[in-house]
């Protein structure tokens, strides 16, 4: 069982590093007006700071690669809307879906999923979302890491209290790659593809990855955290993943809005997420199918912590299993490893 704290409780809970709810609303004022030159007393006095403490908040939001022109005695404005997954501008994006209300921001973090997992211990409610400009100890699957270059990527984790079975966690970690298939498509105007269960590629180098993590009974969940890491605004990628990982500005040559590709990713999954609770995996499996050229046909290298082999995928199992065919004719059910298509 897991306790539901109540809200006394919820509050004692630390997040050192949480962004301040005033810079998220420095950030909104200065967005909301951008043709106009705001003095520090004003935004001082509308946000309920110190001036002192605008002007270090101002160099915060300077180092997160917003463009804030101006200085303490004349005022401040930006150019162009600023591009930080900040709570308040995110929430204009999530209207109607249940990710607009609990957004927990950092400027920096170690690992989003961490933070969420801890959340989810602590009773925080379905639908919270935890969002980084950058994390230090990225955590990918199979013990990877996850490389997060500040203000480049997004980097965030949902935490999500279906009721349903354990079995089908692997369902629910396609509804994640799904919905991020379709941000990436939408925003980048390419044709992605997805490599079994949810790595999303952009001309077969890897864009987009997924790690799943939960807390459960054998028969019930309580809850999962679907974290989510997407290239985007990368000009490029450090040697040891630049052959098989790839960013969406480097495959499309255009500079992406983190904040709207956020938001498209959200409503998508809300979408997925509302299919799959109301009419179960089968839809899901068929999107699947679709989109992804790992279903069915493709040879594929897969790695278990106990077997090694090559085979040809031979579709999904009703819960979302990949079905692989030996070379010997034999099928196996691959319930979690690692894909890579064999030469
Ligand atoms: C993979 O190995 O493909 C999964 C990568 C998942 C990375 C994301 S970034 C946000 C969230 N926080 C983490 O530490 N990992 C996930």
């Amino acid at each position: 069982m897991v306790a539901v704290k109540s809200r006394t409780q919820k509050n004692r809970l630390s997040l050192p590093g949480r962004t301040d709810k005033r810079i998220d609303a420095l950030l909104s004022l200065l967005t909301e007006n951008t043709t106009i030159v705001i003095s520090g007393a004003q935004i001082a006095k509308e946000i309920g700071v110190r001036r002192q403490t605008v002007w270090r908040w101002i160099e915060t939001l300077r180092a997160a690669g917003v463009k804030v022109k101006g200085h303490p005695r004349t005022g401040y404005h930006i150019e162009r809307a600023a591009d930080v997954l900040a709570p308040k501008l995110l929430a204009r994006g999530l209207r109607g879906t249940p990710f607009a209300k609990h957004i927990f921001h950092f400027f920096k973090v170690d690992s989003t999923n961490t933070v969420a997992m801890r959340l989810g211990e602590e009773g925080e409610a379905h639908g919270t979302v935890v969002v980084a400009e950058e994390q230090t100890s990225g955590r990918g699957r199979a013990g990877h890491s996850w490389h997060s270059e500040k203000a480049a990527g997004i980097y965030v984790s949902i935490l999500l209290r279906p009721q349903i079975s354990p079995m089908l966690a692997p369902a629910l970690t396609l509804v994640a790659g799904l919905a991020a298939y379709d941000a990436i498509a939408e925003e980048s105007g390419l044709r992605p593809d997805i490599r079994w269960p949810n790595d999303v590629l952009l001309k077969g180098k890897k864009v987009c990855g997924i790690l799943t993590e939960m807390q459960a009974e054998p028969d019930r969940m309580h809850f999962a955290v679907i974290g989510i890491g997407i290239n985007v605004n990368q000009t490029k990628m450090p040697n040891d993943l630049a052959s098989i990982a790839t960013s969406m500005r480097m495959e499309t040559g255009r500079v992406h809005s983190r904040l709207e590709l956020l938001a498209r990713l959200l409503r998508h999954l809300d979408r997925y997420y509302n299919q799959f609770i109301a009419e179960g995996a089968a839809p899901i499996l068929r999107r699947f199918a679709e989109v992804s050229s790992y279903f069915e046909g493709k040879r594929v290298r897969i790695s278990t912590s106990t077997d090694n082999f090559v085979g040809t995928t031979a579709g999904l199992e009703p819960m979302g299993i990949l079905r692989v065919k030996r070379d010997d004719g034999k099928i196996e059910s691959v319930i979690s490893g690692m894909v890579a298509e064999a030469e």
